[in-house]
């Protein structure tokens, strides 16, 4: 202010004007706070050095690259780079610690169990259900009933080299084709239908000839499901005295089976998934539930 504008306080606020006067409004002298004057120089100045050290302005293809090189991809590749880091160490762990000293280790195991839940859901879920749970055909795998046997490194045998897979050391054996191959009529397949049902605990139905059914068990089928009808993991027998059922428990089911025979096909993935991912799912599949 000169003596041409001297200060004009306004009357109603006290404050002071510009000198700026238009119509008779006059405009107050109200600066704006400093610290928000700095704050506002302050963010001019970062993104002064942020367009010129980062990528920023667009152009047609890209962006102008900034003087430090940085990439978005590259960032996120040395992310993956170092999260490989740390599972590497963990899936070097897995693939060589003992399956059953895996267990023992709950850091290990609860990685092992991860790494197998996620390898489940791709690879088996589709066969075996999403939780394991089986259907015809498919076996239960939280049940603990097994073929093959429910040992973590029975099971991870299973896995690896599967059965009748065309893998030469994957389970092999079948059950044979009682009525198709003319071994038994259909009199002796109905009346071993009927034993096998009451070794699961089913009642016997009317007319059913279990006595006989006992006969015609002992003759052919003891081989392979052993005199007690609990199975035999050497040759992938069902135990047939429990209530899980691979093929179905009705005597329709069993006098199917009898008639034309089993022998569900499990792939071998020993070269399909890494060896690590293979022991995971071992650990992962014994500790569902029905591990022994
Ligand atoms: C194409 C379908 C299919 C896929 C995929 C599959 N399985 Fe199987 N699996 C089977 C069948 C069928 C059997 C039963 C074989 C038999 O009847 O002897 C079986 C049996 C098994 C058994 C033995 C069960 C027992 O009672 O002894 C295990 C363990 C198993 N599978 C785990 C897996 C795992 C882990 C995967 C994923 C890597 C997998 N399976 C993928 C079809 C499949
Ligand atoms: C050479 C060995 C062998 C003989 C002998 C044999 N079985 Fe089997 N049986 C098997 C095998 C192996 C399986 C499992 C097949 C599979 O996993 O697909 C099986 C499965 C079954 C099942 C299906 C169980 C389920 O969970 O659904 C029944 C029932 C059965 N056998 C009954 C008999 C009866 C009855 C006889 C005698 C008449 C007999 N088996 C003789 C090997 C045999």
């Amino acid at each position: 202010m000169d003596a041409k504008h001297p200060v004009e306080i306004d009357e109603f606020t006290g404050v002071a004007t510009t000198g700026h006067e238009w119509d008779g409004i006059k405009e107050l002298n109200n600066p704006l706070p400093r610290w928000w004057l700095w704050t506002f120089y302050a963010s001019i100045a970062f993104a002064t050095v942020y367009v010129v050290l980062y990528p920023a302005i667009p152009l047609v293809r890209g962006a102008t690259p900034g003087l430090l090189g940085w990439h978005s991809r590259e960032a996120v590749s040395q992310d993956l780079a170092a999260l490989d880091a740390t599972r590497g160490g963990e899936m070097e762990k897995l693939a060589a610690t003992p399956l059953a000293a895996i267990e023992s280790d709950p850091k290990l195991l609860s990685f092992a169990r991860d790494a197998g839940r996620a390898a489940f859901a791709d690879d088996c879920a589709p066969c075996h259900g999403a939780g394991g749970q089986g259907s015809i055909g498919y076996p239960n795998l939280n049940a603990n009933r097994w073929l093959w046997g429910g040992k973590v490194d029975q099971i991870y045998a299973t896995i690896e080299h599967g059965a009748r897979s065309g893998d030469p050391k994957g389970h092999q054996g079948l059950m044979p084709a009682f009525g198709r191959d003319g071994i038994l009529d259909d009199a002796k397949i109905s009346h071993v239908a009927d034993y096998v049902r009451s070794l699961a605990g089913f009642p016997a139905a009317k007319g059913a000839d279990v006595a006989d059914g006992l006969k015609v068990f002992q003759a052919n089928c003891v081989v392979c499901h052993g005199a007690d009808g609990k199975g035999n993991v050497q040759v992938g027998s069902a135990n047939l005295t429990t209530k899980v059922w691979l093929y179905g428990p009705t005597k329709e089911d069993i006098v199917k089976g009898v008639w034309g025979g089993h022998g569900g096909v499990m792939p071998y993935w020993s070269g399909r998934l890494s060896e690590p991912t293979i022991r995971a799912l071992a650990v992962y599949v014994h500790t569902l539930g029905g591990g022994q």
